[in-house]
């Protein structure tokens, strides 16, 4: 699968606009745990504390902002929560605002020219953000000249997201003879450990490390838990953008089901839960 996809790809700030409010329940709170992960890596290595100054790089709706400030450093670092989409930055103002979460700036800025001045950050993090960046390195460059020396960056991708393996195999069924693969956002550079320390290690970061965290997506049910990947692939994939309305409807429905099938009922009992592997990658300056 990871041949067939591209280095990077380019997903317009209008699609996040448009899943800005469905993004937090799709994952069911896998972004959560992913964050938790990563911020455990800056625990052993550079641990925040109130002096800290932390950009929370393609925020989405304030995932590690929310991590870091409910860890309830007295008084909280100052955070800075940029987003390239509209969508994400209203919801992450509007958690500011109803939060009290006064030591939080949200700005509304692509990750490839940040309008911050060199050396500003003492940690740099971008949890499943600047891998989606069309030019990656761009994001990591810009990461590394606005972190002070000595700063910490921390940055996370999906190593298997689960519906990309559905979507071909529907795919396959549906198109037995297909000349062009499935088009996904899967960035095959940023899909296992080693890739992701050298894409820190080019841009110039040391004491890099990387690791494969499994997280959860945890629903009501399956049902709800298949439809988020529905309308995700929808949005993303110039392939499935191309079908007349039948042939998608009809892809869907299957690709439906067989992502319904991946989820197994929760170990509490409640609902029903998806192991995903994310990558958690942190380095030095
Ligand atoms: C998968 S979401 C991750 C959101 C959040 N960081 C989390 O941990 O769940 C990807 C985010 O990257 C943002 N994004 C994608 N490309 C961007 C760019 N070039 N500049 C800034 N944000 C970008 C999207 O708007 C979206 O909020």
């Amino acid at each position: 699968m990871a041949d067939t996809q591209p280095e990077n790809f380019s997903v317009p700030s209008e699609v996040f606009d448009e899943m800005a409010k469905k993004y937090e329940n799709g994952l069911g709170g896998a972004q959560n745990d992913i964050v938790r992960a990563l911020l455990s890596h800056s625990k052993e290595n550079h641990p925040i504390d109130s002096n800290s100054v932390i950009h929370d790089n393609a925020c989405g709706p304030a995932v590690a902002t929310g991590e870091i400030l409910s860890q309830g450093i007295s008084p909280p670092p100052k955070i800075f929560a940029t987003d390239y989409a509209q969508g994400m930055i209203d919801i992450t103002r509007s958690y500011k605002e109803r939060r009290g979460w006064d030591s939080v700036t949200v700005q509304q800025m692509d990750g490839q020219a940040l309008s911050f001045e060199d050396e500003k950050f003492t940690h740099s993090i971008s949890s499943l953000g600047v891998f989606m960046f069309p030019d990656g390195k761009k994001g990591l460059s810009e990461m590394y000249r606005t972190l002070k020396p000595g700063g910490w960056i921390g940055v996370t991708s999906w190593k298997d997201v689960r519906w990309p393996t559905a979507a071909i195999a529907a795919y396959e069924k549906f198109f037995p003879n297909a000349q062009e693969p499935l088009a996904l956002p899967m960035p095959k550079n940023w899909m296992d450990p080693e890739n992701c320390e050298r894409n820190l290690r080019e841009a110039g970061f040391h004491d890099v490390k990387a690791e494969v965290v499994p997280c959860t997506n945890r629903q009501l049910s399956k049902e709800i838990g298949a439809s988020a990947f529905v309308e995700f692939i929808t949005y993303v994939s110039p392939t499935v953008k191309s079908w007349d309305e039948d042939t998608r409807e009809r892809f869907l429905a299957y690709y439906s089901t067989l992502v319904e099938d991946m989820f197994l009922p929760a170990n509490n009992g409640n609902g029903v839960e998806l192991t995903l592997y994310s990558i958690v990658t942190s380095g030095r300056k």
